[in-house]
């Protein structure tokens, strides 16, 4: 049965409530005379969810009167969105947080606002507000929505404003949103994760799952479309479980059929899903809906079945392959991607042997690889981790060799085929230009028209290891 707690949204007097202060917001902007064309900076790491937050308060900055750029020196605002994956995430930010207070102390109307998953942790708030005191606003990943808010408060009063509120997993529908690209387009449809993976951090700083409802995901997909997008990315951290909680019955599939229906020329992808909630009605309709993109992006994290079961991933070596030749079955042109932890705390060579045997009898066309990292208060934080960093690298790179004569094998059986492809913009060899086909290949190829953001078919004539080289097929 599924789980039937009813997802919460910000009430809609709260959005109303933040929409008066971006008002106030640019009211405030456009009297200062050295704040007239007010200009943002905003760096977003880590994952596509973030680029997709970003993209929200990027809306919200718009409103208010901000324009973007590319260079922090000339910034009047500058937004940090974290990462708390992998402690070399964090590293980063604290190196470039570091580097902020020289522009501070040449600009003291500078604003400096930090925001999402690392700074969502307890001690990493107070490590800023201790070591970082330039940093004027600091909020976590439950109150995205109050940005306004957060700026009207250091605009008008000057204090800082530190807001990491984790006890409310609501969803703000109706904010603005700035999109990055023009025709590539990022549409979340679910937040959260209840998955509780050992190694994990992201159900501590992310909060409990939510989906959004499925007609607010239709209608932004719907505006999309309209707006001339050719690819949309519906994002999630579990989106095979897509509308548990949701007060309509609904599961991913039943959504991707509904996006799919949409009339227009555009492809549809998905990330992320886990094994354990793909269903074999999942692949049927990847099969049937004719714009989804024929790629599975699904992380297996290990081949070995001790090390699985430590993860708390709650699937099997062998379920996982049986899903995966049930892919292979029903579409025969299917890409398959996936994420691998290697050097789990207590994992053995020959377990980490059982991985690389998977990735070989997979034979996916890429794959995320990271060496584990050690993320405080999860639960694989407390296992005795014995096999140094040194010896990881050394298994690391096995793996990575290992996948790489897969990948170009793959690359080499696309040779002389015809790939309908998405031009993503100019190669960097002059007259080239780089697609994406829908089994997420990058394919060069040769042009005499700029055909970014347009479908285009090409023929493979070369492989490299990781992409392949095509011709144009003129109609
Ligand atoms: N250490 C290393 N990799 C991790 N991932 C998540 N947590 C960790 C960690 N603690 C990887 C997983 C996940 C991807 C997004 O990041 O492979 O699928
Ligand atoms: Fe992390 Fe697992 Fe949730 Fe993915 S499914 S975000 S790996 S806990």
């Amino acid at each position: 049965m599924p789980d039937k707690k009813i997802v919460g949204f910000v009430p809609e007097d709260e959005i109303l409530r933040q929409k008066e202060y971006i008002e106030l917001v640019r009211v405030i902007l456009s009297s200062r005379a050295e704040l007239s064309s007010p200009k943002a900076f905003v760096h977003t790491y880590g994952c596509q969810g973030n680029v997709s937050d970003s993209e929200r308060m990027k809306g919200v900055l718009s409103e208010m009167g901000y324009i973007f750029t590319d260079n922090s020196e000339e910034a009047d605002l500058i937004l940090f969105n974290t990462c708390a994956v992998r402690e070399h995430a964090e590293d980063r930010v604290f190196g470039n947080v570091g580097r902020l207070k020289a522009l501070k102390e040449k600009n003291k109307n500078l604003i400096i606002a930090l925001c999402g998953c690392m700074v969502q942790q307890e001690e990493v708030k107070e490590k800023i507000r201790k070591s970082y005191s330039f940093v004027d606003i600091l909020f976590g990943t439950r109150v995205f929505h109050k940005l306004p808010e957060f700026i009207y408060r250091k605009l008008s009063t000057g204090d800082k404003v530190f807001d990491i509120t984790s006890n409310s997993d609501l969803i703000a529908e109706n904010m603005p949103v700035h999109r990055d690209g023009s025709f590539k387009a990022w549409l979340p449809i679910m937040y959260g994760c209840d998955n509780f993976c050992s190694y994990c951090i992201v159900p501590y700083v992310r909060g409990r799952e939510r989906s959004r409802r499925s007609e607010d995901i239709l209608c932004e997909a719907k505006e999309i479309v309209a707006a001339g997008y050719k690819e949309i990315t519906l994002l999630g951290q579990n989106v095979n479980s897509y509308g548990k909680g949701l007060d309509e019955e609904i599961d991913f599939s039943e959504l991707l059929k509904k996006i799919n229906d949409i009339e227009g020329n555009f492809i549809i992808r998905f990330m992320t899903s886990h094994p354990k909630d793909c269903s074999k009605k999942l692949i049927d309709t990847i099969a049937s809906c004719e714009k989804v993109s024929s790629h599975l992006h699904l992380p297996v994290q290990s081949g070995n079945n001790r090390v699985l079961g430590m993860m708390n991933r709650k699937y099997t070596r062998e379920e996982y392959l049986g899903l995966i030749a049930y892919a292979k079955a029903k579409i025969p042109d299917i890409s398959l991607t996936s994420d691998i932890i290697v050097g789990f705390p207590g994992e053995t060579y020959e377990e980490f042997c059982d991985t690389v045997s998977l990735v070989k009898e997979v034979g996916y066309t890429s794959l995320f690889t990271f060496i584990y990292s050690k993320r405080n208060g999860t639960k694989a934080a407390a296992l005795p981790d014995e096999i140094s960093h040194k010896e990881k690298t050394v298994w690391f790179k096995e793996l990575t060799d290992a996948q790489e004569i897969i990948a170009e094998k793959r690359c080499r059986e696309m040779r002389g085929k015809v790939y309908r492809c998405l031009c993503e913009g100019k190669a960097r060899n002059d007259g080239e230009y780089v697609g994406r086909t829908s089994g997420n290949v990058i394919i060069e190829f040769t042009s005499d028209r700029d055909l970014t953001g347009q479908f285009c078919d090409v023929k493979v004539t070369d492989t490299l290891t990781w992409i392949v080289k095509g011709e144009l097929c003129e109609e």
